[in-house]
């Protein structure tokens, strides 16, 4: 089947989730970050991904950004920052994260071959417009799909059925890309043809489903969609 749809994951995939601590840390009156700011990303990312699923196991959503600020306290508070100042100097800078180099380019490219484009996240519609708005990227996007309208986070298959939903077209035509192997691995399991994008070099999730190819970045997106993977 040829994929008409191309969409993406947005934390970590198309915008850098380490980007808040790391422009933190090079802030003047920031050494004690500066000494541990990679680790202080890692908890914080870590914590808000395990928030999400145990909200999700536990039936109690709330959303994004109500766990990304409680991972954020858990974190910093594992590492000795817990400062006011910080968290909301840390907060403020999410809103605004620099997308990954490659992303304008490359979403670019698939418009003008004519897919649909879109982001499917986590985030809260608010987050997701700040994000993209200051990356500069909306006019590459067809649609920026959130959890919040179904109530529940990824990987629940009624998060995946948004871009069906949205772009009338069946699973298999749908080309979805991620940085975190186990969205990539459930969006398979869902149906969808899949990427991980490995920057990281991490070790390949252990879940009953695998993404269909592993990539680096995400510069060859739009050749992969033309050639239907
Ligand atoms: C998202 C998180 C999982 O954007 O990265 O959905």
């Amino acid at each position: 089947m040829k994929i008409t749809t191309c969409v993406f994951d947005a934390y970590g995939t198309l915008f850098d989730v380490a980007a808040a601590a790391r422009q933190a840390a090079a802030e003047p009156g920031r050494e004690a970050l500066a000494a541990k700011w990679p680790e202080l990303a890692a908890t914080w990312r870590l914590k808000q991904l395990q928030y999400s699923w145990l909200r999700a196991a536990a039936g109690t959503h709330g959303d994004f950004w109500s766990v990304t600020q409680d991972g954020l306290d858990y974190a910093l508070e594992a590492h000795g920052l817990a400062e006011p100042s910080l968290r909301e100097r840390l907060l403020a800078l999410y809103w605004e994260l620099s997308a990954y180099p490659e992303v304008p380019a490359m979403l670019a490219a698939l418009k003008g071959a004519g897919f649909a484009t879109a982001i499917l996240s986590n985030g809260s519609p608010a987050m997701l417009a700040g994000a993209v708005e200051s990356a500069g990227i909306g006019d590459r996007l067809d649609a920026v799909l959130s959890v919040e309208s179904v109530g529940i986070f990824k990987p629940a298959p009624a998060v995946y059925g948004l871009v069906g939903r949205r772009f009338g077209c069946p699973a298999g035509a749908v080309l979805f890309v991620s940085s975190n192997g186990w969205d990539a691995a459930a969006a398979s399991g869902y149906g969808f043809r899949t990427v991980w994008v490995n920057r990281a070099k991490e070790p390949m999730d252990r879940l009953p489903w695998r993404p269909e190819r592993v990539l680096s970045d995400l510069t060859s997106i739009p050749e992969l969609a033309q050639a239907g993977l």
